[in-house]
């Protein structure tokens, strides 16, 4: 009998869900329509050629593809900006810009499905094109603070950065394209400690100061003076001055900040990006940004600048807990949660709670305003990036195998060291054959990573536990696992013959945590780089 459910990362909307879905949709539709913006609606599905030409960098894994009757590929549309570009660049190239749209639309991407994310993300937005300069930022964030006060009456914040800051700063630093998009990468995802490491050999260089305090500088006006005082006087810094002056001239000043890291799809925005985060929700609910270089890639060149607000999380509820004054870290348990109660007592906090857990799984702190939940890794990644829990500790390995989870890692804690390594029966040539590999292991995700980068076609088989036992009962030619002291393979025959990562524990944290509760988060980031400095040498 085939079985009857719905896709994975799909799900049905009944009643009440349905009524607060369209309330919110309702509010923002006649909002934008209030401000002189007409309905578009494109089709769900468009070719995928389309997203190749726009340079929107979605990446082809997360986009829902099917075959059209004469064979052509096309995908579930998985952006909304790019098929309004097309349409305003072909049905609509004869009406004058500016053209002010909005839309209602489902965008699908496949990333977030498996992790209790939604293939189906309904947004709400605008598009103004046509229209560049201060003026039209001002309206589109200005809406977009409208936008937020009617569905996200509990509060919220926009943060402004600005795409071209990250490229001008770039190309004085004289790097290969690989090592820029390292950087972006470190920045974008606020690995303090790592950015720290890349930068270190680049300390000459004019724009260090300011690159390696980029992830950093989040907040209220004071993150654009150290800036300022860091590098002079820079356009686009000037500009986000500019375009926050005359939004407290509009009354808006209250819901404005700032994020010089915002550094996602710099090859995408042109200019300003902005994103809203709303109290108690743990993603960022509003997402948007100037793009001037879409439309011409469709034959109309014009400005242009959009946001959307992903409906879903706006009628979600809430997920984080604010207000509490308490943060939740989530710890690995086992080893790597031992280790980071050493790290803690270190940095003065009493963790005698954790000490002695028994069968609880929450443990408040005595004194310090902190939550300790005990789960097993790779739900620490879920709880963090669902914004249940503020932060985790999690192993390096587990961030590899769910690559793409969206959360800062903030911290490298040096503990819980060990690598992942390729490893065989002794005495077998793994590389000397033509024939098919077969490749057992727990982190299948690492595994098809390493060989595809080396080109080679490996058959992946995922053990749960033990995974030495693969190769010495004849199930797999090679292992891909952590290796600490080493033991484990001596004792079983094997041996390693490459290294693929090196592992330790990460503090991570949870995106819109980190805005909401900045102090106490930054405090208790501070807290365990104290007790880091605090370690006894070995
Ligand atoms: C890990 C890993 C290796 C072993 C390596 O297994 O998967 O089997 O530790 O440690 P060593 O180099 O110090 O010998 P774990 O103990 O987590 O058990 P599992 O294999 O059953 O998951």
């Amino acid at each position: 009998m085939s079985v009857i459910a719905t896709p994975e990362g799909t799900r049905d909307r009944l009643f009440s869900e349905c009524q607060d879905f369209c309330a919110a949709q309702n509010k923002l539709t006649e909002l934008f329509r209030g401000r002189g913006y007409e309905e578009i609606r494109t089709p769900e599905v468009e070719y995928y050629d389309l997203f190749l030409q726009s340079g929107n960098p979605i990446p082809q894994e997360y986009m829902l593809k099917i075959v059209d009757r004469s064979g052509k590929l096309m995908v579930m549309r998985p952006d909304c900006t790019t098929p309004i570009a097309r349409v305003a660049a072909t049905k609509l190239k004869t009406v004058p810009l500016p053209q002010r749209l909005y839309y209602n639309e489902t965008v699908f991407r496949s990333g977030a499905a498996h992790r209790g994310g939604s293939s189906e993300i309904p947004q709400c937005g605008i598009e103004l094109l046509g229209a560049g300069g201060l003026e039209a930022d001002v309206e589109a964030v200005t809406l977009a603070v409208e936008a937020l006060k009617t569905v996200c009456p509990q509060g919220f914040h926009i943060e402004l950065g600005h795409a071209g800051l990250f490229r001008v700063l770039a190309d004085q630093m004289g790097m290969s394209e690989p090592q820029v998009e390292e950087m972006r990468a470190l920045i974008e995802g606020k690995h303090f400690a790592a950015l720290d490491d890349f930068l270190r050999p680049h300390r000459e260089k004019p724009a260090y100061a300011l690159l390696s305090r980029l992830s950093r500088l989040f907040g209220g006006t004071e993150v654009l003076d150290e800036a300022e005082a860091l590098i002079g006087s820079q356009p686009e810094l000037q500009y986000l001055r500019e375009l926050s002056a005359a939004l407290a001239a509009a009354g808006d000043g209250e819901f404005v900040r700032f994020d010089l890291g915002l550094v996602h799809q710099i090859d995408y925005y042109t200019g300003l990006v902005f994103r809203g985060y709303a109290q108690e929700v743990g993603a960022p609910v509003l997402s948007g940004g100037r793009y001037d270089n879409l439309l011409g890639a469709f034959g109309r060149p014009a400005p242009a600048v959009g946001f959307a607000v992903d409906v879903d999380l706006v009628t979600s509820g809430s997920t984080i807990q604010d207000g509490t004054g308490r943060l939740r870290l989530a710890l690995t348990k086992g080893r790597l949660q031992d280790q980071t109660v050493e790290l803690l007592e270190r940095a003065g906090l009493d963790c005698e709670p954790v000490r002695h857990p028994g069968r609880r799984l929450v443990h408040p702190l005595p004194d310090y305003p902190l939550d300790a939940v005990l789960a097993k890794a790779p739900d620490v990644i879920t709880y963090v990036e669902h914004g249940v829990c503020d932060l985790g500790v999690v192993g390096k390995d587990t961030i590899l195998e769910q690559s793409g989870s969206p959360f800062y890692e903030v911290l490298d804690l040096g503990f819980g060291k060990c690598r992942f390594a390729l490893a065989v029966k002794e005495g077998t040539d793994f590389y000397g054959t033509y024939r098919t590999r077969r490749v057992a292991t727990k982190y299948p995700n690492v595994a098809k990573r390493f060989f595809a980068e080396k080109g080679m076609d490996v058959e992946i088989i995922k053990i749960e536990g033990s995974v030495e036992l693969a190769p010495i009962l004849g199930l797999a030619d090679a292992i891909v696992d952590i290796v600490e002291t080493g033991a484990t393979l001596r004792e079983n025959g094997l041996v390693p013959i490459e290294d693929v990562a090196d592992v330790s524990a990460r503090l991570i944290v949870n995106t819109a945590a980190m805005k909401l509760k900045k102090q106490e988060i930054l405090d208790l980031i501070a807290k365990c780089q104290s007790g880091l400095e605090r370690e006894t040498p070995c």
